[in-house]
């Protein structure tokens, strides 16, 4: 099935409420499209870990984990064509968490927006930064490296808001291909792929969609009923019947087309202008997207009757995933030491005794803009230290001499900022480093 150029694409979807139609028209339905699509290798799986960071109820944590599945399943996920689990089945995922977060910068882990944005609020309510962060929340971004690095996705859809941990997984698997991989990439570096229709759906207040803004449609929960009531209650200016009104930038359209053909829309618009009616038009809506995921909707209900049927699905996907989770794990097992006990003699004359590890360098350039800069990169290659222009190029000179032989303490004062994401930690070990070999 895979091959040199299949591209694997990896997805999961945090189990906390239900689904809505915005996750329908944004995420799911291109999901199942483009695992259909040729040359790709997909892996959607229910996030029930990332989950228990959230959510503290058991009873919710079940029904949304069941009704998630249904959801992908009954909107015509094909288990058989995409590998499709639970988080929670795979144990390599967990393992794998504690591996790469064992070479994860604390640092790095401080800027992450989720946890950044719990301490603002606290900080800024007066509060302890950290009241109520859970360790779980802290280090989200590592368990969520673990399930994309763990299958070597090379794309992973999100929305936007998740840009920063696909970023961070890239980094992460980065320093493990660095640290142990002697020469070998253990781990292929994930792209996000950001889904623009992911934003595309507005609410029933033409806010964006969101179940923390109470103006979602249900996607399958409820039924018909629930459709027809959210559907009421999507906002309209206050024209009579009779009154033309104008299609375009109303909420009522932007609910429709995404289940309707070019004619429908065309046709619906043209009614509109001719004066329908908000109500009728309303109706119309709610008869358009039930024709769409009324027949999904009974496939939901039957899956939701049927729990052992879903078990019984989920189950082998696990075990699909774990055919290629657990001889991958043993590889990294075995890489950052864990291996079975054998002659220790025959252990350091085996070729994986680890190469001396490669010391940070500093450039020194002109850029077009004709000023000086220096600049500290690891042996990966990521900036540790950029510095600021300089008009000439004595001046870069002596400050790399100064951090070269005297280390973190040159830091205090001089013309330079750190690199991205990287932590003071580890740009005091680099330079120690230097300040070693310069001694030497
Ligand atoms: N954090 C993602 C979200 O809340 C869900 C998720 C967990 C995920 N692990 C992932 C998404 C791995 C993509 C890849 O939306």
């Amino acid at each position: 099935m895979s091959s040199a150029s299949t591209q694997r694409v990896l997805t999961g979807v945090t189990t906390t409420g239900i689904l809505h139609l915005g996750n329908y028209v944004g995420a799911i339905r291109p999901a199942i499209a483009a695992s259909r699509e040729e040359g790709i290798e997909s892996f959607f799986f229910l996030a029930d870990y990332h989950a228990l960071i959230k959510c503290d109820d058991p009873a919710r944590i079940e029904r949304s984990r069941m009704q998630i599945a249904a959801t992908w399943l009954a909107a015509g996920l094909d288990p058989a064509r995409v590998v499709f689990y639970r988080q929670s089945d795979i144990p390599e995922i967990p393992e794998l968490t504690w591996l790469l977060t064992c070479v994860t910068s604390k640092g790095q882990m401080n800027r992450a927006h989720a946890y950044k944005g719990a301490v603002d609020a606290n900080v800024a309510a007066g509060g302890d930064p950290d009241a109520g962060i859970t360790m779980g929340l802290y280090s989200y971004p590592i368990l969520m490296a673990a399930d994309i690095l763990m299958f070597n996705a090379h794309r992973v859809p999100v929305g936007k808001d998740q840009v920063q941990h696909i970023e961070m997984a890239r980094d992460v698997a980065q320093r493990f291909n660095h640290l142990f991989g002697n020469g070998r990439e253990f781990f292929v570096l994930p792209e996000a792929n950001v889904e623009p229709e992911m934003e595309l759906l507005p609410g029933l207040d033409g806010r964006k969609m969101s179940k923390s803004y109470d103006n979602s449609v249900p996607l399958f929960e409820g039924g018909e009923k629930a459709l027809r009531e959210a559907i009421a209650r999507v906002v309209t200016d206050s024209k009579l019947p009779g009154e033309p009104k104008e299609p375009e930038g109303s909420t009522l359209i932007a609910l429709f087309d995404p289940f309707a053909t070019a004619e429908e829309r065309a046709a619906f618009r043209a009614e509109l202008r001719a004066g329908l009616g908000w109500g009728d038009a309303k109706q119309r809506l709610f008869e358009q997207v039930n024709r769409h995921i009324g027949p999904m909707r009974a496939r939901y209900d039957t899956l939701m009757a049927h729990p052992e049927q879903l078990e019984e699905i989920l189950q082998q996907g696990a075990q699909r995933a774990r055919a290629i989770a657990a001889p991958f794990l043993a590889t990294l097992r075995e890489a950052v030491g864990l291996r079975r006990f054998q002659p220790l003699a025959a252990a350091a004359a085996a070729p994986v005794a680890k190469a001396k590890a490669a010391l940070p360098v500093f450039k020194q350039y002109r850029e077009a803009d004709g000023q000086f800069y220096f600049k500290l990169s690891a042996a990966d290659g990521r900036v540790l230290l950029q510095s600021q222009a300089f008009a000439g190029g004595r001046d870069t000179g002596e400050w790399v001499k100064r951090l070269k032989t005297e280390g973190a303490t040159a830091l205090a004062g001089a013309p330079v900022a750190k690199g991205e994401g990287v932590a003071d930690s580890e740009l005091a070990d680099a330079l120690a480093a230097l300040v070693a070999a310069e001694a030497a």
